[in-house]
């Protein structure tokens, strides 16, 4: 009776219900270019099993100025759209915010922030080097209640492992982007997200789906041997 239940448990966990990372709200960012395009790459989460999207359009200072009520309100658009449609998917929105010191000042003067689920704040860095402020913007958002989730760990050129070891002791939660499991981004990529997943350090998968081409890339995925493998792993996406 105990293996039945285990059986049945496990094959429970293996399924990716909810996806916490793409750019699906069109004139925001450089993800899709309508809410046209936003319908069919949601009809394809839903053909591969999601039942809720969490999307996150960039926030950044030079480039992405949104701001929590537009991005909210292009959310709520896209919803009506799902609902005549009769698509039924939730679609749920946050940020991907860039960390600058835009960023940091909004954490420490305690500016009103986009996260989701129970208070996870998406972030990216640049890809060269490791910012000289984000010990500091952890330590303060963590201070401030957040709980600071890296966006694709693996795509950025000074990641190692003993970094990624530090940033998870520091209290930070690590999201790998499923498309680098297929080579999307590049062989050395692809080896540092399944070496990630080895160690036990994935904490959320996302597609950080802009296009089709992406959304594709998270299907082909689906077949991989390492995705199967973090799929083991204690992912947080299906509870958000
Ligand atoms: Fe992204």
């Amino acid at each position: 009776m105990i293996s039945f239940f285990k059986k049945k448990n496990d094959s429970i966990k293996k399924f990716l219900r909810v996806d916490m990372h793409s750019h699906l709200l069109e004139g925001l960012d450089d993800g899709v270019k309508s809410h046209e395009e936003a319908v069919q790459l949601i009809k394809n989460f839903h053909s591969l099993g999601y039942v809720k999207v969490i999307t996150t359009p960039h926030i950044m200072s030079d480039y992405y100025r949104n701001e929590p009520e537009q991005i909210l309100s292009k959310a709520a658009e896209l919803n009506s759209l799902l609902k005549e449609q009769l698509i039924p998917i939730v679609l749920e929105a946050a940020a991907e915010y860039y960390l600058d010191e835009n960023l940091a000042s909004k954490v420490t003067e305690q500016k009103k922030l986009l996260t989701f689920g129970t208070n996870y704040l998406l972030f990216e860095t640049n890809f060269f080097s490791e910012p000289y402020i984000l010990k500091e913007f952890i330590f303060n958002a963590i201070t401030q209640g957040y709980k600071p989730v890296l966006a694709h760990p693996e795509r950025y050129q000074y990641m190692t492992m003993g970094k990624a070891e530090e940033l998870r002791d520091r209290g930070v939660l690590l999201q790998l982007n499923i498309p680098s499991l297929v080579g999307y981004y590049g062989k050395p990529i692809e080896k540092m997200a399944v070496s990630l997943i080895e160690a036990g350090w994935v904490d959320l998968l996302g597609s950080d789906c802009h296009n089709m081409l992406q959304c594709k890339a998270v299907e082909s995925a689906f077949q991989n041997k390492n995705f199967k493998k973090a799929l083991d792993l204690p992912l947080l996406n299906n509870s958000l």
